[in-house]
């Protein structure tokens, strides 16, 4: 009965997205001039490093801030961390598991999330991390038992849903190859930063802060893109205080509306040494002003909580927004981005995805870095691997081994020298 329920829901879904107005035809995506990268705000020349930290960069910074995800609290909550469970030998005996339960406080009111972390256990020294949010509670990543429910699922799902059933996302965290890589994984379900709905808003992290209201007051206030943003650094101070993990090599990997996260604490906090973005599309890597597949009036709609207002202006006017998701990508530089995308996940915009690593170059190229040389996209399965990285590959919008194969690739050339 419950699976014929949840059928109709996700068939309704679908529906719902097909009668948008969606363009998948690569002939009808409107001729667009991008908005520049290298000139300043009164048109000044950007060439040097320099202007560009100083000056290009934050007023960049400041632009998404306003006008796309919302502005990011400077203020800081109190956070205790406790060891639930540590299993020396996790993985049949070739990783440390541990979890740890954080606890977000105000002095009035708490919110707690649970980390879920896998450390090589034969490398002596510290090993560099991919730290990521999981969508469905940690125990769906694996079928480790020892592994807890994430406190917050239930909100989302309900008690009895069948996404409480361990293991059911495990393909999507091939931790085996990770460990045996070298390589240490930490991982959250995100919500237990702001559960995935507008009106579990309550429950967000948000609410921690002060001023905080059930309305939104100001045009450019952070929503659930800036929460999952800012929990993910806040994994990253956990991560420092670890004796194992070697803090200067963190890589976060997103997928998705996590994706989007990702690169938006990418943006924001330079502590991520790598920033990954899986199949991120609308929001994420991909081209607002190509307006293939998912558009701003879209996104706008279907997840009102995700982004700042100020955004909502640019329903059905993607080309007036003063910035592009190339100049979320070069705010990467110098450190190392990668964007992939999927064959079949056509809503994501795997050209635009590509097209937005591609000119993001400009700025890698003032570093003297190397950046992707051609706007021509390269074959299925031929991946990118510059200081800025690419790959497209077979299939549907989701985290494959073969996208693990990639970033472990990655990281190995960018951490590993
Ligand atoms: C929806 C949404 C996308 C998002 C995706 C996901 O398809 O429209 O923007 O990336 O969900 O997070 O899986």
């Amino acid at each position: 009965m419950k699976a014929a329920i949840l059928l109709i829901i996700s068939l309704f879904t679908t529906v719902v997205y097909a009668q948008q107005n969606v363009n998948y035809d690569e002939s009808k995506v409107p001729v667009y001039t991008l908005p520049k990268l290298l000139e300043g705000s009164k048109g000044e020349k950007i060439s040097t490093t320099e202007q560009w930290e100083k000056q290009r960069r934050p007023e960049l910074l400041e632009l998404f801030t306003s006008q796309v995800y919302g502005r990011t609290p400077t203020g800081k909550i109190d956070v205790t961390y406790e060891t639930m469970v540590e299993n020396p030998n996790a993985m049949g005996g070739k990783a440390t598991g541990k979890q740890v339960k954080f606890t977000f406080s105000n002095g009035k009111k708490k919110i707690e999330a649970l980390l879920l972390i896998y450390i090589p256990n034969n490398i002596t020294g510290k090993v560099p991390v991919f730290i990521g949010y999981n969508f469905k509670g940690n125990h769906s990543t694996t079928s480790d038992i020892t592994v807890l429910y994430s406190p917050t699922l239930q909100l989302i799902k309900g008690p009895d849903h069948h996404d409480r059933e361990r293991g059911t996302q495990k393909s999507r965290w091939n931790y085996d190859k990770i460990i045996d890589r070298g390589y240490a994984v930490a991982t959250m379900c995100y919500h237990d930063i702001f559960p995935d709905s507008p009106e579990l808003k309550e429950y967000s992290i948000l609410s921690l802060f002060p001023g905080y209201g059930p309305e939104v007051t100001v045009p450019d206030e952070w929503q659930a893109i800036g929460a999952w943003a800012w929990g993910s650094s806040r994994i990253v101070d956990f991560l420092e205080t670890e004796e194992k993990i070697d803090g200067d090599k963190i890589a976060i990997m997103g997928h998705s509306r996590q994706g989007k996260a990702a690169l938006w604490a990418g943006a924001q906090d330079e502590r991520f040494k790598i920033v990954i973005s899986n199949n991120s599309g609308c929001g994420g890597a991909a081209l607002f002003r190509r307006k293939f597949g998912e558009t701003i009036a879209v996104i706008n709609k279907n997840f009102p909580h995700w982004f700042c207002n100020n955004f909502l202006q640019y329903n059905d006017r993607d080309e007036e927004l003063p910035t592009d998701q190339h100049q979320l990508i070069a705010l990467m530089a110098p450190r190392k981005v990668y964007v992939a995308s999927a064959e079949n996940d056509l809503w994501a915009d795997p050209r635009g995805e590509f097209l937005s690593a591609y000119h993001a170059g400009k700025v890698y190229q003032l570093y003297g870095l190397k950046a992707i040389d051609s706007d021509e996209m390269p074959k299925i399965h031929q991946p990118i691997m510059e200081d800025i990285g690419y790959h497209i590959r077979a299939g549907e919008h989701d985290v494959m081994d073969y996208d693990w194969e990639c970033y472990l690739n990655f990281a190995d050339k960018h951490f590993r020298n």
